[in-house]
């Protein structure tokens, strides 16, 4: 009998134990895909996370990611709705700890200021900042984020880790608690006075012009909520998704770039000849709102700024980052042609990926391989616009591209390439999850909101751009 019960448990186990598998690990075509969950974020209404998670789990080994999306869930993996939890941004970093570091797994010490750690940062090109391999922010379940073939983005390379040490990744999240907001945009815009922040997060007084932006909304800040609400905390991961190949030399390696419309980089160093290399991102920046007698549909704030590409190289994917009020960005050549120009997609309805307001996704740029090259030393204009109908803070206007090596001019070694990966592109869309590392992919939600009738059910009102 105790036989017959055992092996029938045994058979449960086993057969619940594949489920999970395959719900976490799977296989086609030589691509696997798996499916990950961040350490638990607790949030309360109006309260902030700010978390960095270190060591996070991730592919090991010498392999191209091919795809990495994200979005938030609650406890039982339902995705949460950006009214509810807005994701102003998460950032996957890759660095190097030293072997026999003694970190715990997950752990939440910013040890990234010591020896032990060295970042393993992107190709460029800030100086601070913006050094993620992955990122978004609210567009995070609606921007297309696979990596064609023969392309991918390698990590893991014995030959290039340096010795002793060991590649790790780590998980940067922010997320916003605007259930019960007095006003959900001016939380999700981390303005100061609705989070009552005089000082930032190490206790230095804030300037008296900075009105809103990351500054004001670090971890365990509260922003306003509507009297009298009350909701209880509760649990939410990051639930990030990862595609990847093993490495083998068919595999075009990309290189990552970030450009930041807040780069204040100038071309002439007057005192000597080689190109500035001094690109200081601010990261963020304030939308003025037009004067009251402009018609509102006139109302756009507009930057441009120009960046040299020290190298180029075939542009093989492109997408922008912007917060709500965005209404377009466009990455330009020296001659003036278009390399990438990246829309948002605002959301019309209530559901996870389709929050009206917010922005749910960003339109995305996959070239012809080869068809938009970037030369070597070549000046790029990156330009953000926004809707300045109403002042907005702490927006952001980022553009993340991949580039590659050009192939070589043969058709047949592409086409080769191309049919031992042949199959993946099929199953990309099903992921129409996430994006990539637009820089720190924050993304900021609202237009316009109207006040809610009562304070105690958290109404979701719709916004106005
Ligand atoms: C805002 O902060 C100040 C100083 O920290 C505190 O005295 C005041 O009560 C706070 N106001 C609200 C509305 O929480
Ligand atoms: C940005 O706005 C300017 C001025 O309104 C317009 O000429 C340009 O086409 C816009 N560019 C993008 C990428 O939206």
């Amino acid at each position: 009998m105790l036989g017959g019960a055992q092996s029938c448990l045994t058979l449960i186990v086993t057969f619940l134990l594949a489920l999970c598998f395959k719900s976490l690990e799977a296989r086609e075509n030589g691509v696997r895909t798996k499916v990950f969950l961040s350490p638990k974020i607790v949030l309360g209404a109006g309260s902030v996370a700010n978390k960095w998670f270190y060591d996070i789990d991730f592919p090991r080994g010498h392999v191209a990611i091919k795809d990495f999306s994200a979005e938030v869930v609650d406890d039982a993996g339902n995705s949460v709705p950006l009214h509810e939890t807005y994701l102003h941004h998460w950032v996957a970093v890759r660095y190097y700890e030293r072997k026999g570091t003694d970190v715990s797994k997950h752990s939440q010490s910013p040890g990234l200021h010591q020896a032990n750690f060295l970042v393993a940062r992107n190709a460029g090109i800030c100086n601070h900042g913006l050094i993620q391999y992955f990122g978004l922010g609210s567009e995070t379940r609606k921007t297309a984020t696979y990596i064609p073939d023969p392309y991918g983005i390698e990590i893991g390379n014995p030959a290039e880790i340096p010795d002793g040490y060991e590649e790790k990744w780590l998980l940067n999240v922010h997320a916003i608690d605007t259930r019960g907001a007095a006003q959900r945009l001016g939380c999700t815009e981390c303005r100061c006075d609705l989070y009552n922040v005089t000082v930032d997060e190490y206790n230095q007084p804030l300037k008296p012009d900075y009105i809103g932006g990351l500054y004001c909304c670090y971890d365990k800040t509260q922003c306003l909520l509507k009297q009298g609400f009350e909701s209880p905390r509760r649990n939410l991961y990051m639930r990030y998704t990862v595609k990847w190949v093993d490495w083998r030399n068919s595999i075009s390696p990309l290189k990552i770039y970030i450009f930041d419309v807040t780069d204040t980089w100038e071309k002439s160093d007057k005192s000597k000849k080689a190109l500035s290399t001094n690109h200081h991102c601010h990261i963020e920046y304030t939308v003025e709102a037009c004067a009251t007698d402009m018609n509102k549909e006139a109302c756009v704030d507009y930057r441009r700024i120009s960046v040299v590409m020290p190298t180029g190289g075939d542009v093989i994917y492109g997408v922008a980052h912007q917060h709500t009020g965005g209404i377009g960005s466009a990455l330009y050549g020296e001659d003036g042609r278009v390399i990438c120009s990246s829309t948002p997609t605002y959301g019309e309805g209530k559901e996870a990926g389709n929050e009206a307001g917010y922005i749910v996704g960003m339109s995305t740029c996959y070239p012809k391989p080869g068809s938009v090259r970037i030369a070597d030393g070549e000046t790029l204009y990156l330009v953000s616009n926004y809707s300045s109908a109403q002042r907005h803070t702490g927006v952001m206007g980022l553009f993340y591209i991949l580039v590659a090596e050009p192939l070589p001019n043969t058709k047949s070694s592409m086409q080769a390439a191309v049919e031992i990966h042949g199959e993946t592109e099929k199953s990309t869309f099903v992921w129409v999850g996430v994006l990539f590392g637009v820089g720190i992919a924050m993304a900021i939600v609202f237009v316009g909101y109207r006040k809610l009738r009562s304070p105690r059910e958290d109404e979701y009102a719709p916004i106005v751009i």
